[in-house]
């Protein structure tokens, strides 16, 4: 297997001793693409959230930063990555602010309408089922509550940036959309006040629905 094939399977899928440098490395990489797309966005210091796909942890560690009487929660089904994101996150989990699960986006193991707000950051893209799985995430979310996905891979009309997204979806095998592929299949799933935020020149996307019950 080659190299690219190697790291798109661990960041699939962070496993064994590589598996945790990329997890801890994703903490970083990806850090300021999560500051960009949670700009967008307005935490409350009450909310329950949940980080899915939470990769090393590094954005439950924001979350449990910015609130102050909620709770932040993580799942992702790589025990590498429940691993590391423990670690990093110690201090929290101790507090009772955070909790890491190892589970999948597909079957969630909380009670119907529990969550604010929901985030997945680089995630989506290999959820088994997208709409399924967001009708997952539609049922944990509170009325009123929001799912936000922010990625860096995207159909943007940024040519360089989009040419770059093709290549590695085509590589990973993992599907990439357009902005209003975005809205069709949040709405499918039955999300509404949806908006989309672009960072053209980065080739960034942030999509933000609403549980309106
Ligand atoms: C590209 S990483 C992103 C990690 C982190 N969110 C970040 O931004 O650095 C994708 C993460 O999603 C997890 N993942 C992929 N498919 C999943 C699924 N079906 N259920 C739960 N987690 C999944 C992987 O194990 C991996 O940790």
């Amino acid at each position: 297997m080659g190299l690219k094939q190697t790291l798109l399977n661990q960041v699939r899928k962070p496993n064994g001793k590589l598996g945790r440098v990329i997890a801890t490395g994703m903490n970083k990489g990806h850090a300021k693409l999560a500051k960009w797309g949670l700009s967008n966005f307005l935490i409350e210091p009450n909310y329950v959230i949940l980080d899915i796909g939470c990769g090393g942890g590094g954005n439950i560690k924001c979350f449990a930063e910015i609130i102050k009487d909620g709770k932040v929660y993580g799942i992702d089904y790589s025990e590498t990555a429940i691993y590391i994101s423990t670690k990093i996150n110690k201090k929290h989990i101790e507090n009772g602010i955070v909790e890491i699960y190892q589970g999948s986006v597909s079957s969630l193991p909380f009670k119907d309408n529990y969550f604010n707000l929901i985030s997945g950051f680089e995630a989506y893209y290999f959820w088994p089922d997208l709409i399924r799985d967001l009708k997952e995430i539609y049922r944990v979310l509170k009325p009123n509550g929001y799912l936000i996905l922010v990625n860096e891979g995207y159909i943007c009309n940024n040519e360089k940036k989009r040419k770059k997204a093709e290549k590695w979806s085509k590589l990973g095998n993992f599907p990439i959309h357009t902005p209003d592929e975005y809205r069709e299949f949040l709405n499918k799933a039955g999300f509404s006040n949806i908006q989309i935020f672009e960072e053209h020149k980065k080739g960034w996307i942030t999509a933000i629905g609403m549980k309106k019950v």
